[in-house]
């Protein structure tokens, strides 16, 4: 392990088919102005909206709603949320939805009391926050984020062509979190397999870095065998209650703050993906998957240990022999055939994104230092251009 380090993570967590039933008890923690914060429907639709209401009825809570947060939320209806949760004094926020509802009410709590400009202090300065932070939970409808059990909050401006998270620190972190694996099985495929790559690929983003022996390398290699045996199974029978279970699971795993301990990270795949999104609004989780390839090959050389442990230890490939060099590309081989098997988008031309944009998101993407290789803007690209 390297360094030092301090391990805390605040958000208590509901899981399983009776978690919902934990909310009524949460919410004598909090105080009367319940502000619920939800998407574009799909809460509605199943039923789940209901249910919350009547929960909070029943806790003689007044309540105010942010409807229609987009996927990728942007930095208007951040604005247009702090005006009504000010006007209604919220006490606590309720983000019922997937990724993007959980990131906005955290983004929504460290904007609603501050002096600032929120997108300017936040996520073009990174500082972090100074005034009253109004608590927040979670339901859970859509695995693959982590934002139930994280800090992180993207906000999207599309006038700037930007899309930026920044993760708070664990006072931002919701207060607790409920998740029921029954929820997200009214996901569209489309979702439910972007879903599970962004899961992927969080574990991928903290596991390519670093030469040192560490725990969190072993945790992520089981995560990753565990998704993927998961997938197949989710893929074949979205309906299937237990794959479905340990998808969610794995995801809050992926991106909970444990298996970056100790070590270096890279989030390169993140960093190409965000800027890719800020250009074409795509899903989250079909950016990763349209740019990873090309980025991964493209690094290997540099870590190319890594990517033949990998290669072992994640894809059962033996070494019969064979070099580092040869594991590593077999393993990507893998990688990529089991993307391919799932249905992942495999470019971003499928996307949206064109050979005139190419410049563009090269500016939007943030360059990192913490992979096996610093891209310079040239190979940023490079590496676009191979995504295309
Ligand atoms: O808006 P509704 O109608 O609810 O529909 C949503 C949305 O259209 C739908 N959906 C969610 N649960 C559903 C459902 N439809 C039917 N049944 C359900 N049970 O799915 C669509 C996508 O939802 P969204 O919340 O956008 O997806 P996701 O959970 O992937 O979140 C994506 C956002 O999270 C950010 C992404 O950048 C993106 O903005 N991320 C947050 C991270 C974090 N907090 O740490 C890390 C991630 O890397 C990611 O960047
Ligand atoms: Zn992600």
């Amino acid at each position: 392990m390297l360094g030092n380090f301090s391990y805390h993570n605040p958000t208590k967590l509901y899981f399983g088919e009776d978690a919902l039933g934990s909310l009524k008890n949460e919410m004598k923690n909090y105080g009367k102005n319940i502000l619920l914060v939800y998407g574009g429907g799909s809460v509605k639709k199943s039923g789940l909206y209901d249910q919350i209401v009547a929960v909070l009825q029943e806790c003689e809570k007044n309540i105010a709603e942010i409807a229609g947060v987009m996927p990728n939320p942007t930095v208007e209806k951040l604005n247009e949320g702090v005006v009504i949760a000010r006007n209604h004094q919220s006490d606590f926020i309720l983000a019922v939805g997937g990724g993007s509802v959980c990131d906005y009410a955290k983004a929504l709590s460290v904007s609603v009391h501050c002096d600032d400009d929120p997108w300017q202090k936040y996520y073009i300065r990174f500082e972090n926050p100074d005034c009253t932070i109004i608590p927040v939970g979670c339901i859970l409808t859509m695995a693959g984020t982590g934002s139930e059990m994280n800090g992180g909050a993207v906000i999207t401006n599309h006038e700037q062509h930007l899309k930026i998270g920044h993760v708070f620190g664990d006072e931002v972190m919701p207060k607790f979190s409920i998740l029921n694996p029954r929820y997200t099985m009214t996901l569209p495929r489309y979702q439910m397999i972007a879903g599970i790559y962004d899961i992927m690929n969080h574990i991928c983003e903290q596991y390519f870095s670093g030469e040192d022996d560490n725990t969190s390398d072993y945790l992520s290699e089981g995560l990753m065998r565990g998704l993927i045996h998961a997938s197949r199974i989710a893929v074949n029978n979205p309906q299937d209650y237990e794959a479905r279970s340990n998808i969610m699971w794995t995801a809050t795993w992926a991106l909970n703050t444990l298996v970056s301990r100790g070590k270096s990270t890279d989030w390169m795949v993140h960093m190409l993906g965000q800027a890719v999104g800020a250009y074409t609004d795509a899903t989250h989780g079909m950016t990763l998957a349209a740019v990873s390839l090309p980025y991964y090959r493209y690094i290997m050389p540099y870590g190319v240990r890594k990517f033949a442990r990998f290669a072992t230890e994640v894809w059962g490939i033996s070494r019969d022999g064979r070099t580092d060099e040869q594991l590593a590309k077999d393993g990507l081989e893998a990688m990529e055939n089991w993307m391919k098997e799932i249905g992942l988008v495999m470019n971003i031309t499928d996307l949206g994104a064109t050979e005139s944009m190419i410049e563009g998101i090269a500016d939007a993407t943030i360059i990192l230092k913490g992979g096996y290789k610093v891209l310079n803007r040239s190979e940023v690209v490079q590496i676009l251009k191979a995504s295309l």
